[in-house]
């Protein structure tokens, strides 16, 4: 049998069937003949050669590979799909669900947080408990309203458990979906929510009183860095500061 054939029989869980037996050679005369295939088998195997291309499986897995898709080539499906089955950092272990994304696909404003948390985690949609209720009422003090010229996002998609902050290697897992998300919605202006996602973006760390009260550069998208509303809600009196922050961005996009 050749190897090719081993291969599409291993794949169909059928090699074992046509291993000769102990003691028998292919080229011993009194050996047991080796069955022929039965009918439904060879179209089966026919099958998955005509797949053979397609299947990460046969003669070269290295080529196979090659001809996965580029997360950059993704559109929305493929790359929803590609979250909701992601299991490449622990966080998914320790999730209800993925949280995607929310809102206008083709959005000018996007609004970028740190990670689901409790209540998100529950319904799938990023900013729906006390922070997203705040976070809804400063959008509307701009006039905007989620899901209309709006898309809200998060820097990681999976809850990190007890609402810790997410790890370093989690983020360097995440942030290419986002960036693809970015990618496809095109906005006018990105809105950073507290440090992680500022950090996340402009890819170094410094303290947010630092980063805010300017416009930064995203890939030639303005970034407006602010406070997160959870961070606004221990620290109330901060919220003028965040009102400046919301303005200044309303300026940069005119
Ligand atoms: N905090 C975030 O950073 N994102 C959410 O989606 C909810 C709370």
């Amino acid at each position: 049998m050749s190897a090719r054939q081993e291969a599409i029989l291993r794949e169909l869980n059928l090699h074992p069937l046509w291993r000769l037996r102990e003691g028998h050679s292919a080229a011993h005369p009194a050996a047991e003949p080796v069955p022929s295939m039965p009918a439904q088998l060879v179209v089966a195997v026919e099958r998955v050669a005509e797949s053979a291309e397609s299947h990460a499986v046969l003669e070269n897995p290295a080529e196979a590979k090659a001809e996965k898709p580029s997360l950059a080539d993704l559109g929305w499906p493929q790359l929803k799909d590609l979250v909701k089955n992601c299991t490449a950092c622990k966080l998914r272990a320790s999730c209800t669900q993925t949280v995607f994304g929310v809102g206008d696909e083709q959005a000018d404003w996007l609004f970028v947080g740190e990670g689901p948390g409790e209540d998100e985690d529950a319904q799938g949609e990023p900013f729906v408990g006390h922070a997203g209720k705040l976070l809804d009422n400063m959008l509307a003090a701009i006039k905007l309203k989620r899901g209309d010229n709006v898309y809200i996002a998060n820097i990681v998609k999976c809850r990190p458990p007890g609402n810790r902050e997410p790890g370093a290697d989690e983020i360097a897992q995440c942030l290419p979906y986002l960036a693809q998300q970015i990618k496809l919605i095109q906005p006018k202006l990105i809105v950073a929510l507290g440090k992680t996602a500022a950090a996340s973006l402009l890819g170094r760390d410094d303290a947010l009183a630092n980063l805010r009260g300017k416009p930064h550069d995203y890939h030639g998208i303005p970034l407006i860095i602010t406070y997160h509303p959870a961070y606004l809600l221990r620290a109330p009196l901060e919220k003028a500061k965040a009102w400046q922050d919301f303005c200044l961005a309303v300026e940069t996009i005119k």
